[in-house]
């Protein structure tokens, strides 16, 4: 069988690696950036100025939400083709970078069918623009990957999009970003980056190629994460932690992920609780169930020399203020009842995510309903 091993053709690294962007040739580049952290620390002007001195028109697409909609993908998409650009960048966390993905599918293809993309029935890109991914957060590695999740809101569902057309042409990671980032942003979006590189670890899609990644990156986590959430100036955690998300991706990107990321997608659909903080609760009660279906854990803890590695991630998110189940969830209170209410229908959803293609476990609707109500009461996982 042939496999793909697919990342960005260029990652530039280490500080002031935005630099490069004085480099790129074009014409006109689009910047598609969230609410205002990045105007507000000067890295939105920053980019733009690079850009312009590249002898570039830039437009500026901001106000991207977290968890983007359908519906605002749509209207990017309309904004470029008004505007022409043959770059198009995004300079932000997880929620920018995967909106500019879907409005550059709607860009080149302004009619294109949604209901498609969630079939992994992409049209050709690149057919106008090429894209460039700046991230802010340490976190999702949308500037690696193959994967834009965006949500319905009428359906109240998270979907993944995936396909290698969305792997970017060009990833910057650059550390001064997500420097700025406070203690809470940072421990969600670092448990997302441990919770990816364990999932691709123990993906039935894992490889020699993808596998030593994961592993880096799970070793980096552990070492760094906490030094950044408690001293967000540590500038060689922050480096690390940017590091771990970038080798993080290019593992899950190919590999793929598993029931963690399906369960935290609908999860974080209804209640918005953060993808960071869903995947930081769920991960060691998957750990606990996957167990059954893989001996992967133990090429883990064997390299770290720790016994049972859901129990060192339980110790990992207390000591960066992360809870332990739903029901204490940062963001959200979720109410025993209003839980009740969408437990079937969210159960069965999330067994039907792409994320579960590649779990090592088989699993069924009745397990990741028992598995998320272990989750929501904090009880161990024993079946
Ligand atoms: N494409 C992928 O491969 C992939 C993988 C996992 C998750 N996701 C998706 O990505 C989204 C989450 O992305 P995220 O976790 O990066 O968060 P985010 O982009 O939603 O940002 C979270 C918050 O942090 C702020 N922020 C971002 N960078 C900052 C900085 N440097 N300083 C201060 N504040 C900053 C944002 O303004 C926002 O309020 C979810 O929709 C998730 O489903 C995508
Ligand atoms: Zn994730």
């Amino acid at each position: 069988m042939v496999n793909i091993f697919s990342v960005p053709n260029r990652i530039y690294h280490g500080d002031n690696a935005m630099d490069v962007l004085t480099t790129l040739e074009g014409k006109r580049a689009a910047i598609v950036t969230g609410g205002s952290s990045m105007k507000r620390f000067g890295f939105l002007d920053e980019a733009k100025e690079k850009l312009e001195k590249a002898g570039m028109e830039v437009l500026i697409i901001d106000g991207v939400n977290p968890d983007p909609t359908l519906q605002e993908c749509l209207e990017g998409g309309k904004k470029m083709e008004e505007f022409g650009p043959d770059w198009i960048l995004a300079i932000g966390g997880g929620s920018a970078m995967d909106a500019a993905k879907a409005m550059w599918v709607f860009y080149e293809h302004p009619d294109y069918d949604f209901e498609k993309l969630v079939a992994f029935d992409n049209p050709p890109l690149r057919t106008k623009a090429r894209m460039v991914c700046i991230p802010s957060t340490s976190g999702t590695a949308s500037e690696i990957t193959a994967f834009s999740v965006i949500t319905d809101p009428e359906k109240q569902i998270k979907y993944p999009l995936v396909h290698p057309d969305f792997v970017p042409d060009i990833a910057i990671i650059d550390p001064r970003l997500p420097a700025k980032m406070p203690p809470l942003i940072t421990a969600q979006t670092g448990m997302d980056v441990m919770t990816h590189a364990l999932e691709a670890l123990v993906s039935t899609a894992a490889d020699d190629y993808t596998t030593p990644l994961a592993i880096r990156a799970i070793e980096l986590v552990f070492e760094n994460l906490k030094k950044a959430v408690d001293n967000g100036e540590d500038m060689e955690a922050r480096t690390k932690m940017h590091d771990a998300s970038t080798l993080a991706g290019m593992s899950f990107s190919n590999a793929s992920l598993g029931i963690v990321h399906s369960m935290a997608h609908k999860i974080g659909g209804i209640f918005h609780l953060t993808h960071g903080e869903a995947n930081a609760i769920m991960l060691p009660y998957i750990i606990d169930y996957n167990r059954k279906g893989t001996d992967r854990y133990e090429l883990i803890e064997n390299i770290l020399g720790v016994d049972d590695i859901a129990e060192e991630v339980r110790k990992l998110n207390a000591a960066v203020g992360l809870t332990n189940n739903i029901k204490e969830g940062k963001n959200t209170e979720i109410s025993e009842e209003e839980f009740k209410k969408v437990l079937d229908e969210m159960s069965k959803n999330a067994h039907a995510d792409a994320c579960t293609l590649t779990n090592p476990r088989e699993t069924s609707p009745e397990d990741i309903k028992k598995i998320y109500e272990c989750a929501y009461y904090g009880e161990k996982v024993d079946f």
